[in-house]
């Protein structure tokens, strides 16, 4: 039986952290066993915010050695630039003639793109679910593995299809979303998105040290209805009891720390401390993986490379697909 696609792309901004693990790297791995997978550097994406081009070879090269270390198999997987297969920016114009603008202007991602740029309120930036779109439906991929804060370019994505199938006839495929059990995850201070964007210790990347993952753990909020030892903890509100339990494992262990906290026995700083310990200790194996790989930095162009090559050969036929719908002569 053929297998089902898989594409999922991110943003070259170096070093991955917490929240791209947990809301899309795990299932990014996970996925290679039942699906073809083809995960994507979504160099020309980046372009719609980024100022200074310059670190776009080095975020890339940071951000791939992250995807090895983390599991993903390139003798399975296509792992390529988005750049490196131009047709994507061929199938973002056709698009882009069934696309509404309203729609596009309406959408909250959007929205929120101009609060924080105010002054690079660029065309590339309204047309960013375009190319979004143009990159999935070029790999007719079935499964879409991405964060919560992806939601509104998913089924963005999904409308496109149907309307342009709506039109040309059955070509585009209606993808699916795949969320984790952990699809928005929150920053060190507990309140916003664990994102780079943000001061710098508000994430905490996959190849930090085990010094900078002490030091960011325990400077990082945690419930803050309490603020002494003495007080009864809230761990539902507690955003490092939610990060402790996603590498913990042992529900049991999980349940008898919430016990702990709220009677007061576990104090909020015995705990980071506990914490730090385990994800120092959980992502020991990734640093291994990551040192390796790092040792041959040529091997990891390469891998992108012929990436592009495999990946060129189904975009390409999807390609023609589209021109013979729309009729383009
Ligand atoms: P990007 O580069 O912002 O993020 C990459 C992936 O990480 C997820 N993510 C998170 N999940 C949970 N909690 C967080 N704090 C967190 N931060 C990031 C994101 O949801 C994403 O899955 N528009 C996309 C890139 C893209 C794409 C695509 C994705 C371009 N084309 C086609 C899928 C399919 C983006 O900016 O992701």
């Amino acid at each position: 039986m053929k297998k089902g696609r898989v594409f999922s792309g991110a943003r070259p901004t170096g070093r991955q952290h917490l929240g791209n693990y947990f809301g899309a790297i795990r299932n990014y791995v996970a996925l290679q066993e039942e699906y073809d997978c083809v995960y994507c550097v979504v160099d020309l994406h980046a372009l719609t915010s980024l100022v200074d081009t310059s670190p776009l070879r080095e975020y890339t090269y940071e951000m791939v050695l992250d995807w090895l270390a983390a599991g993903i198999d390139p003798t399975r997987t296509i792992v390529f630039v988005q750049s490196h297969v131009p047709q994507v920016t061929e199938l973002y114009t056709l698009l882009g003639m069934t696309t509404p603008l309203g729609w596009l202007t309406r959408l909250p991602t959007f929205k929120d793109k101009v609060r924080e740029q105010p002054d690079n309120v660029n065309y590339g930036l309204v047309g960013y679910p375009v190319l979004m779109a143009a990159d999935i439906l070029l790999y007719k991929a079935d499964a879409v593995p991405v964060g919560i804060d992806q939601a509104p370019h998913l089924e963005f994505t999904r409308e496109i299809v149907r309307r342009f199938n709506a039109r040309y006839g059955e070509v585009l495929v209606e993808p699916q979303m795949v969320l984790t059990e952990a699809p928005k995850i929150l920053g060190l201070d507990g309140v916003s998105k664990m994102s780079k964007s943000l001061e710098k210790d508000n994430s905490i990347e996959l190849a930090d040290s085990p010094e900078d993952i002490t030091r960011k753990v325990m400077g990082a909020v945690t419930d803050p209805a309490r603020l002494y030892k003495k007080d009864p903890g809230h761990p539902e509100v507690c955003n490092i009891f939610t990060l402790h339990r996603l590498i913990a494992g042992d529900e049991a262990r999980m349940d008898q720390i919430a016990r702990d906290c709220r009677g007061a026995t576990l104090g909020c700083v015995e705990h980071k401390r506990m914490f730090a310990r385990e994800l120092i200790e959980f992502l020991a194996p990734f640093r291994e993986i990551r040192a390796k790989y790092a040792e041959h930095p040529d091997d990891v162009w390469d891998i992108l490379r012929d990436g592009a090559a495999r990946a060129r050969v189904i975009a390409s036929q999807t390609l023609d697909e589209v021109k013979r719908a729309v009729r383009l002569p």
